[in-house]
């Protein structure tokens, strides 16, 4: 059942590139992004003036990546709420606001109740959702499938992947009809979402060097994520995956926040995993290598490859392929959940099943 793998994960972990294909080829025709089960007019598309992107957990953290992306390329103001509070936060419903609940199991209580919310307030809604004919995409106005296959293990990892391909999509199809992208820069990112399933591939052909130095960390008590923007994203994720299965406490910082806080807990031999993979954004993480290095930290970073000047003050570097900065997320991910399993490994822990977690959380 497991085909050959030790655990459901690493097996969800390498069903990766088929998954990504699965949710993202089907909707690519003729250079053009069709996703007919959006179910909206050209004109109802122009017309929308903010995005609920609205989840828990892992599926939370691709709505934290999908607001850089929807922002950035179609120009929509995004919200991205959990879940657990949207539903108790009495937020504004305007009109032309569109809300979007991703879910793997499309069963989480929730989400669940907060496209019932949404629904109430009469706000067009979608469900980013894997388990057809769920709760979540029975209830939606709309339901666009993630193509992930069944997932069996309790840390998502296949899901995540196609949750972010299906966000990609959205953003990129709103801002073509939205005008606010031009064609060749459409094409280009066409042409770099068609790449991702090899670029994953690659990576994983590649897992001994994060096996490696995940067994040197396995004594570990606390470890921190840093980046800034999709990177600050990408950590959230990162700390959730080694979190969870692991049992090392660890948590997600941006990166320009360390100085407000958590610098503190840096002290010998702490390690810190630095996400930079946003040019834009490399020099300004740096310098937080820099500081926490400075304090005794050991930098584990996730950088694109080329990019030197990170080997320069990181103890460790991993390199993802070259890829639209919109889209690393995809990558470097990767990585960061082999990080996770080879961790929750080497400390003999039932992967599978972290103690306390359940695969679909049907209660709030
Ligand atoms: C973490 C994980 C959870 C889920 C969350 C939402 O690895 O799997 O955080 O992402 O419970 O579940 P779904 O997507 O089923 O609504």
């Amino acid at each position: 059942e497991k085909g050959g793998y030790d655990h459901f994960m690493l097996k969800e972990i390498y069903e990766q590139p088929k998954a990504v294909s699965d949710t993202l080829i089907p909707r690519l025709k003729d250079k053009d992004i069709i996703i007919d089960e959006l179910g909206m007019t050209d004109e109802e598309i122009k017309r929308i003036r903010k995005i609920y992107i609205i989840a828990c957990g892992s599926a939370y953290h691709t709505g934290v990546t999908a607001k850089y992306v929807f922002e950035g390329l179609a120009r929509i103001p995004v919200e991205v709420d959990l879940a657990s509070e949207f539903r108790y936060r009495n937020p504004i419903f305007e009109p032309d606001t569109f809300a979007i609940i991703v879910s793997q199991s499309g069963e989480t209580a929730d989400s669940l109740a907060a496209l019932r919310e949404a629904k109430a307030h009469h706000i067009k809604t979608l469900g980013i959702v894997n388990v057809v004919g769920s709760s979540i995409a029975r209830e939606a106005d709309n339901v666009m499938y993630t193509w992930a296959g069944p997932e069996i293990a309790v840390a998502t990892t296949k899901a995540y992947s196609t949750q972010l391909i299906a966000q990609y999509l959205l953003a990129l199809k709103f801002a073509k009809v939205r005008e606010t992208i031009d064609e060749t820069t459409f094409s280009s990112m066409i042409d770099s979402l068609k790449q991702l399933p090899e670029q994953i591939s690659f990576l994983l052909s590649h897992k001994e060097n994060v096996q490696k130095f995940a067994n040197r960390y396995l004594a570990s008590d606390h470890v921190f994520f840093i980046g800034r923007g999709i990177d600050y994203a990408i950590s959230l994720e990162g700390s959730l995956k080694l979190k969870e299965i692991s049992y090392i406490h660890s948590e997600a910082y941006a990166a320009g926040e360390l100085k407000h806080g958590t610098i503190s807990l840096i002290e010998d031999g702490r390690l810190v995993v630095a996400v930079l993979t946003q040019p834009d954004l490399y020099k300004k993480t740096i310098s937080n290598i820099l500081e926490v290095k400075t304090r005794g930290a050991f930098v584990m970073a996730v950088t694109t490859v080329g990019n030197t000047q990170v080997e320069k003050v990181a103890d460790y570097c991993i390199y993802i392929p070259e890829t639209n900065p919109y889209f690393t997320n995809s990558l470097a991910v990767i990585p960061l959940q082999l990080f996770g399993y080879y961790v929750a490994l080497g400390k003999g822990l039932d992967v599978d099943k972290p103690r306390n977690l359940a695969k679909s959380v049907t209660v709030e």
